[in-house]
């Protein structure tokens, strides 16, 4: 390996050189048992994905983490596919803009659900909204590997970039590149497509088709057979503190946008959005410190209904599914705010609350 590859990312010398010191003496009683190549190579891809999961986890685990949920059935009422697309750009760009970690899109029922399966049938407006998120958030020099043609895709074109710090221009150096895994020869690991003008090399055997997050290390030069190294999605962030991108999930109603956190710990505050929620200036609001806070928007007829449509939630009203319910707007002059612009109202409301929690 060229020496300028073996360190990887800043604050990680040690590291590096404790594998290297765990990997000459594995050499060295490799050499001296004589053949034990194979197994070596198994345990050490083992020892790896091990050391990447735990990484992830203590990561998630420290982080404080921001989500919103966001009704499906807001695509629903849009009246063509053009204004349904250009609202799903809007979500997007809320979410990048307040450095959001993950948009949970919720439908009202279970039934909904069946939208979006068959490729002629039509998708539910949640599916809809998830298709163009994802989208949205993968770097442009990955969609065309990443999403296969879709109808649905007809305007995305026309959507303003999420231009958030991932979507890392060709020319760009960057600590950290989004990439997809290749196919080809695996001998020395798998090639990945990180948007420059050449593919590098990482030294983990990863399935081609793959989304993952490559530290470039210190050799800039990519003419090089430098090895580079995939990482937990959640390092750019952790190490650099810049913005990485949002996460999407599918929760069939509002009961499974709660249960189904993808946090060990589930979500520790829970705040549902609304005209008939408690009216607290931003300035006063006092979050409590939390690891992973959810903001709740709904649909049409609000989050009322959606706990109304929600089995799982029968009997409850919105302070009992919220730790806090909120209007974000008060004194408004229309009759309606709508959910994409409640989204940015209230984002905006909550910035201050949160860093004075963090
Ligand atoms: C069309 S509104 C639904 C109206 C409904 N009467 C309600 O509960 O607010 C869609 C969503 O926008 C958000 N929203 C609308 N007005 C709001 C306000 N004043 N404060 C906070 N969120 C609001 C809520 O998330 C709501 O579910």
């Amino acid at each position: 390996m060229n020496p300028a590859c073996a360190e990887v990312g800043a604050g990680k010398k040690s590291r590096h050189k404790d594998k290297k010191e765990k990997k000459m003496k594995r050499k060295d009683t490799t050499e001296h048992h004589g053949g034990h190549a194979e197994e070596e190579a198994v345990h050490k891809k083992k020892k790896k994905k091990h050391t990447a999961e735990k990484a992830e986890k203590a990561d998630q685990e420290r982080k404080p983490t921001v989500s919103i949920a966001v009704a499906g059935s807001i695509i629903d009422n849009a009246q063509s596919l053009e204004l349904a697309t250009l609202l799903a750009g809007q979500i997007a760009r809320a979410a990048a803009v307040f450095r959001i970690d993950e948009i949970v899109v919720f439908d009202s029922s279970p039934s909904a659900e069946s939208g979006g399966g068959v490729e002629d049938e039509e998708e539910s407006g949640a599916r809809f909204l998830i298709r163009i998120l994802e989208y949205l958030e993968t770097p442009q020099y990955l969609r065309r590997r990443l999403f296969p043609m879709h109808k649905n895709f007809k305007y995305v074109g026309l959507l303003p970039p999420l231009d958030a710090p991932h979507h890392v221009r060709k020319h760009e150096w960057s600590e950290f590149r989004e990439g997809v895994t290749l196919g080809g020869d695996r001998s020395k690991g798998t090639q990945v497509d990180v948007g420059l003008s050449k593919n590098v090399l990482v030294d983990q055997v990863l399935e081609p088709g793959k989304r993952v997050t490559v530290a470039m290390g210190t050799n800039r030069d990519i003419t090089t057979d430098c090895v580079r190294e995939v990482v937990p999605p959640s390092s750019p962030s952790k190490e650099t503190g810049s913005y990485w991108g949002y996460k999407v999930r599918y929760a069939s109603n509002l009961s499974d946008v709660i249960n189904g956190s993808p946090y060990k710990e589930g979500y520790d505050h829970i705040i549902g959005t609304s005209e008939h929620g408690e009216t607290i200036i931003s300035s006063e609001l006092i979050l409590p410190s939390f690891r992973h806070l959810l903001i709740a928007f709904g649909g049409l007829a609000g989050l009322e209904e959606s706990i109304e449509e929600d089995i799982n939630l029968k009997g409850k009203g919105a302070n009992d599914v919220f730790t806090s319910y909120l209007n974000t707007c008060p004194n408004q002059g229309s009759r309606t705010i709508r959910t994409e612009e409640a989204l940015l109202i209230s984002l905006q409301y909550f910035q201050d609350p949160i860093r004075r929690a963090g």
